[in-house]
């Protein structure tokens, strides 16, 4: 682990903030900060949480992978990578609990798939995404192709990936690569105003709502339903929506 973090871990209240602090390089993702990704996935601070929020810097969320750093890409090193830090943005993806990004300036390559991975992605005015992988003369292979392709449809994801060098926040928006646009430096006190409502929800059945959407979109239509119904079935027992129903039928009995 370098001397200087790579990345701030912060919580306050049930609301875990994840700070890309690479910004000399623009938050370019290198293996060691992967690395310090994962360990904070599987840390108290994250796993205590009901929601996470991923944010970078002012000039950059991230300017994707680091295109500096040393690799081993024989067919043997690349699935070595996948084995070791290459699965940081399935981890997040795989996040019981619901995530925001929040994204100012750069939101290029491997940044733009880690927002990707999450639930909800706030820009400021100042973010920029970009797909710069085929002009490299390679692909998206941080899940950005699955993604992008069930988030905005085929076409529109190939157009992001084959024609689109760069979209701004207002493009993105109506897109729908972006849930929200907030003004410039207002992305981050946006994506914790929304992790903190999130956080007041009840947090078994805020997490079964994002598997259960999760999974219908991976699954079939039959699967995915079968899923929402045992989420139900399981939440339904619980003490939280015991007293919910019971305060509503409380208040809406016909007096008698
Ligand atoms: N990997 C490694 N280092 C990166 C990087 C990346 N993806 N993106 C930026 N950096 C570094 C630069 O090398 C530079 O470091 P230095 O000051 O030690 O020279 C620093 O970050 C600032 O970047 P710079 O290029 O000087 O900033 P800029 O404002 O002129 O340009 C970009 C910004 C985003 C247009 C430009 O940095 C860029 O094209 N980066 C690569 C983007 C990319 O292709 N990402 C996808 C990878 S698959």
């Amino acid at each position: 682990m370098p001397d200087q973090p790579l990345l701030d871990v912060a919580r306050e209240g049930a609301v875990c903030v994840l700070t890309l602090r690479r910004e000399e390089k623009l938050n370019a993702i290198s293996t060691a900060l992967e690395r310090e990704l994962l360990s904070a996935l599987a840390g108290p601070a994250v796993r205590e949480s009901r929601c996470v929020v991923f944010a970078g810097g002012a000039r950059a969320f991230s300017a994707g992978a680091d295109l500096v750093e040393p690799r081993d890409e024989s067919p043997e090193g690349i699935a070595a990578y996948y084995g070791d830090t290459g699965d940081v943005y399935e981890r997040v993806a795989a996040l019981p609990q619901p995530t925001v990004s929040a994204i100012a300036g750069w939101c290029l390559g491997a940044g733009l798939e880690l927002a990707l991975a999450t639930d909800f992605r706030i820009a400021d005015t100042t973010a920029v995404f970009g797909l710069p992988e085929v002009e490299l003369g390679i692909v998206p292979s941080s899940g950005g192709t699955q993604r992008l392709v069930r988030l905005l449809g085929p076409a529109r994801a190939k157009e992001l990936m084959l024609l689109r060098p760069r979209v701004d926040a207002e493009e993105a928006l109506r897109l729908g690569l972006v849930t929200e646009v907030a003004a410039e430096r207002r992305a981050l006190p946006r994506a914790v105003e929304v992790a903190e409502r999130i956080a007041s929800l009840p947090p078994l059945a805020a997490s079964y709502a994002k598997q259960a959407a999760d999974a219908l979109a991976e699954a079939s239509r039959e699967a995915g339903i079968l899923v929402e119904r045992l989420a139900y079935a399981a939440l339904a027992q619980t003490e939280t929506a015991r007293a919910a129903g019971r305060a509503f039928s409380e208040r809406s009995r016909p007096s008698e």
